[in-house]
């Protein structure tokens, strides 16, 4: 089974703009035995970046559905794609967008081949997507996000629910909300998901590197 950890960049200040690259330079050769794939979703204003790092794996954080052309503050996959960005995630918490919109998105970046990963708070927001085929589904209850509590102990019969839901149509899952360390990876495994969508366990570390390290090894 293919294990994943998503490291979203968000708009922190460690780990955008300015200080993205120093960020992302940790990462460089880091050690990973349990040979877990591991993403980095990057902010728009650090697109650029991805093309200095060939050897770390990106997606965007967001994306339009729009082709180049008149598209003031958006961008389209193709952009994308330009920069060696390989997919996206789409409908997150802070950056939630209508159904309509994401099926459309969904279906341009299918007739391209752009993984997106679609973040639902709730197992029934999951199922509306399940059928028009995003590469995860990524379940973040929001009010557990950024804080200490994970969404692996706090809610594993609805991280089951969900994987249930979307085995039926073969679409593996992420978790993510206060995801912290190798416990909440192994649990989040355990329960049927695929890996995890982490943010700040990663990036507001004291030591990046070593927390990515840590999360990702499985006993
Ligand atoms: O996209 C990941 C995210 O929303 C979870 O954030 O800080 O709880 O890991 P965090």
């Amino acid at each position: 089974m293919d294990k994943t950890v998503i490291v979203n960049l968000k708009h922190y200040k460690v780990s955008s703009g300015n200080r993205c690259e120093n960020f992302l330079s940790k990462f460089i050769g880091m050690d990973n035995p349990s040979d877990t794939r591991i993403v980095f979703a990057l902010n728009p204003i650090d697109f650029r970046i991805a093309k200095s790092f060939p050897e770390l794996d990106f997606y965007a954080q967001h994306v339009y559905s729009i082709d180049f052309g008149a598209g003031t503050g958006r961008y389209s996959i193709e952009s994308l794609m330009d920069f060696g960005i390989e997919g996206s995630l789409l409908n997150h918490s802070e950056m939630r967008v209508p159904e309509c919109q994401i099926i459309e998105t969904l279906d341009k970046a299918k007739s391209m081949g752009f993984p997106i990963v679609i973040c639902a708070e709730s197992p029934s927001e999951a199922e509306k997507y399940l059928a028009i085929g995003p590469e995860y589904i990524a379940y973040e209850p929001p009010e557990l996000i950024g804080g200490n509590v994970s969404v692996t102990s706090a809610n594993p019969e609805i991280i089951r629910d969900v994987v249930e839901k979307c085995a039926k149509n073969s679409v593996p899952v992420l978790v993510g909300a206060g995801v912290k360390n190798n416990h909440d990876m192994k649990k989040s495994l355990e329960l049927g998901a695929r890996g995890v969508l982490v943010a700040s366990g990663i990036v507001l570390s004291d030591d990046p590197l070593a927390s990515l390290t840590s999360l990702i090894e499985i006993l």
